[in-house]
């Protein structure tokens, strides 16, 4: 069982899969009447937040709470980083708070690794998205939204060998993108990532991905699902394109590209939605998309991981 949840780039394909095997059995679980299971009781989970949240914060919180654990939640905002205090220090007073695992978003890229590589504190950490790095429970509850739909309920112990998914957009601030790409290739997907050429990163033609700057040309193979990109616009502060218009024109899911889609190309997004920009509302509220689902499934699959971790096994008992 892995320690931490870092990176999906450092997760072995059977860890993977083990995971959203243990994913389907929570699911099966959230829709009992009593949802909980005593699996974490007595434990006490941090979720560190040093950037904004709403999916991915409210559903760890969920998760930990199905798992009988104690929660605390800390925002950066309105602690005493706000006076200076340093991440060090941060962990330290955390530590004597006694807590038995950290789930970390950070704006900078690498802080979920030094608390786990620091003997600062010696409990699990979990990435909860780490600047323009990994975002590891996104990609697992994409991965899991996938498979649901692609294998239905023949997906325990499957990867995703032969599907074709396409990223599409603001590629370079996308920790979203970074650990799909690691996640799908490992699951034996094919990704080809679309983006103009100024959202593309330069470490990106080492990536086991096509890239395209052509979203037509893209779309007009059989393709299994297409995942945008929110345009992060608070990460930007150069163009990187002319403006909103000539963006939704040349990499938006608009109207017209989303009426030419086959109706089973799954429409995935990681959300926060830039509605209008980056995707259609027709297209976002359509019966082929799994936005909702993806959602639905980030709580499924955050249990999995904190149950996995915390416990040290994957299997779930059913009573
Ligand atoms: N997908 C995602 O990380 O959304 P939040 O920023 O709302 O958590």
């Amino acid at each position: 069982m892995i320690p931490h949840l870092l990176s999906t780039r450092d997760l072995s394909r059977e860890s993977a899969i083990s995971l959203l095997d243990t994913a389907e059995d929570m699911a099966i679980l959230g829709h009992r009447d009593n949802k909980k299971l005593p699996a974490l009781r007595g434990k006490t989970i941090v979720n560190l937040f040093y950037e904004d949240s709403t999916r991915t914060r409210i559903s760890f919180e969920v998760a930990q709470k199905r798992l009988s654990a104690d929660v605390i939640n800390f925002s950066a905002k309105g602690s005493s980083v706000s006076k200076g205090e340093s991440f060090k220090d941060t962990i330290l007073t955390l530590r004597e708070l006694g807590v038995d695992g950290v789930v970390i978003r950070h704006p900078s890229s690498g802080a979920p690794q030094l608390l786990a590589e620091r003997d600062w504190i010696d409990v699990p950490v979990v990435n909860a998205g780490d600047g323009t790095h990994e975002h590891p429970t996104q990609a697992l509850l994409d991965a899991f939204t996938l498979r649901k739909n692609i294998h239905g309920a023949d997906s325990r112990g499957r990867g995703l060998d032969g599907a074709h998914v396409i990223i599409v957009g603001d590629i370079l601030h996308s920790r979203v993108a970074r650990s799909n790409v690691w996640l799908l290739e490992h699951l034996g997907a094919r990704v080809t990532v679309v983006a103009p050429v100024t959202l593309i990163p330069a470490g990106a033609s080492r990536w086991p991905i096509t890239i395209s700057h052509d979203l037509d040309s893209a779309l007009s193979q059989p393709v299994d699902a297409v995942m945008m990109l929110r345009v992060q616009s608070e990460r930007m502060r150069d163009a990187y394109f002319p403006n909103a218009h000539e963006y939704s024109q040349g990499w938006g899911l608009t109207e017209e590209r989303f009426a030419a889609l086959s109706p089973q190309t799954l429409v995935m997004h990681p959300g926060p939605m830039n509605r209008g920009l980056e995707i259609c509302s027709t297209a976002a509220d359509s019966a082929q998309s799994v936005i909702l689902q993806q959602v639905a499934n980030g709580v499924f699959v955050r249990m999995s991981v904190l149950y996995s971790i915390l416990t040290g096994t994957s299997e779930v008992p059913h009573e």
